[in-house]
This record gives structure tokens, C-alpha cells and sequence, in this order.
């Protein structure tokens, strides 16, 4: 069980955010499995954060939250969560979480912390009732520990993305949250 202290990113933590964003994005591909969508040394990768989506209600088109985990000196953000509201009005009651840990901090107990503190802020808010995700059908793990938590696998994306030689399928999971 990871001790690592988790709070809510706020906008002073965002130069320490994006640096964590950095390295993580760089160890995708790279000495192990690809987790990002996007080619290791492509010019694409991940919107960088529009922090004033974190101010947004969840009644809000496109709303966001993130939490964080922090080195036990405070210095680092070492893990990241994040839910996302959808574009339309029309899907307001489902959100999509992302998350991802360092290399050095993984298989440490971060990630299911990091998973239980975002289902717990959906199971408090009366807008949100189904949590969704994507997640590359190598990436075992993660597959594990969202099952675990009781997530269920509704589907492929065979070869939703290539990234080099690579064929890529993505499973979509999804968790009732009122269940
Ligand atoms: C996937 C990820 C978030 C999991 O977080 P983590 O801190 O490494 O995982 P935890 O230590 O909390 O372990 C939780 C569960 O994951 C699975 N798991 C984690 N590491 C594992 C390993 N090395 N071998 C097998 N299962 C493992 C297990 O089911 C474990 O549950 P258990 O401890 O009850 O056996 C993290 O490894 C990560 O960020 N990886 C890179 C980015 C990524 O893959 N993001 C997800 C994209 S969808």
C-alpha cells in the first residue's frame, strides 16, 4: 500500500504537473509497453492542461479534476488522475478517467490508491453515473487492477492505433457507478 500523499491539482501545482506530464509521456514505447497513443518521438502528444476546466461544475460541458501523488519529500508529482466531463450536455452523466504513474513508483499500491480516490468523488456526485476508460489490451495491469475495482470490459478497437510497426487494440471498460 503506497503512503504517497494524494490531493486535488490545484494551479499552483502546475510547473511541477508539467514536468511530471513530461517524463511520463517520454516512457511510453520506451524500454517498455506503450500506454499514449502517439508515436515515442512523434510531434503529437496529450492536450496540455486548461486549468480553468477545473473550476468548471460537473453540470459543465467539459469539465475536469485532477489528483495528484507527490514524492514523499514533496519535491516530485509522481502520479497523476483524471476525470473529464464530455463536450456535450448530453453525456454529462458519464466522465472518462486517465491515469498514469511513474515507472520508479509503479506495482506500489499508487495506482489502486489513485483509482479508489476517483471513484469515490464519483460516487458523491449525484450528476455522474458511469465512469469510463480506454485501455491497450497489452497493458495487463491496468487491466487487472480495473477489473478489480469493478470495472467491465464492453469491447475491442482491434487495431485502433499503429505506432510504428505496431498494431494497437484498445479495450473500452467501464464502471457503474451506482452500483
Ligand atoms: C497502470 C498503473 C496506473 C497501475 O498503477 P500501479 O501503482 O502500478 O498499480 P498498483 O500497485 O496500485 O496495483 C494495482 C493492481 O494492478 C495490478 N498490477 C500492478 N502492477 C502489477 C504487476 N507488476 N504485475 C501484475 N499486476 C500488477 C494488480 O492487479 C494490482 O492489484 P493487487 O496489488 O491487488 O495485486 C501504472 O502501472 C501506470 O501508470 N502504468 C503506466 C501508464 C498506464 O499504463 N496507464 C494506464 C493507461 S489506461
Amino acid at each position: 500500500m503506497s503512503k504517497l500523499a494524494i490531493s486535488p491539482l490545484g494551479v499552483q501545482d502546475i510547473v511541477l504537473f508539467d514536468q511530471h506530464m513530461q517524463r511520463h509521456v517520454a516512457e511510453s514505447g520506451r524500454g517498455d509497453y506503450h500506454f499514449m497513443p502517439f508515436e515515442p518521438d512523434g510531434s503529437e502528444g496529450p492536450k496540455s492542461l486548461d486549468a480553468s476546466k477545473l473550476a468548471l461544475k460537473l453540470t459543465d460541458k467539459s469539465w475536469q479534476r485532477w489528483w495528484v501523488a507527490r514524492s514523499a519529500d514533496g519535491q516530485k508529482i509522481v502520479g497523476h488522475i483524471d476525470l473529464k466531463g464530455g463536450e456535450l450536455k448530453t453525456q454529462l452523466h458519464r466522465c472518462e478517467l486517465g491515469v498514469g504513474i511513474e515507472r520508479e513508483w509503479r506495482s506500489q499500491g499508487l495506482g489502486k490508491n489513485l483509482m479508489q480516490v476517483a471513484i469515490r468523488f464519483c460516487r458523491l456526485a449525484p450528476s455522474i453515473d458511469w465512469l469510463d476508460l480506454n485501455v491497450f489490451a497489452h497493458n495487463k495491469n491496468a487491466r487487472a487492477l480495473y477489473a478489480n475495482l469493478g470495472f467491465v470490459e464492453l469491447g475491442t478497437y482491434v487495431d485502433r492505433f499503429r505506432i510504428g510497426a505496431g498494431s494497437i487494440d484498445d479495450v473500452i471498460m467501464v464502471l457503474d457507478v451506482r452500483a
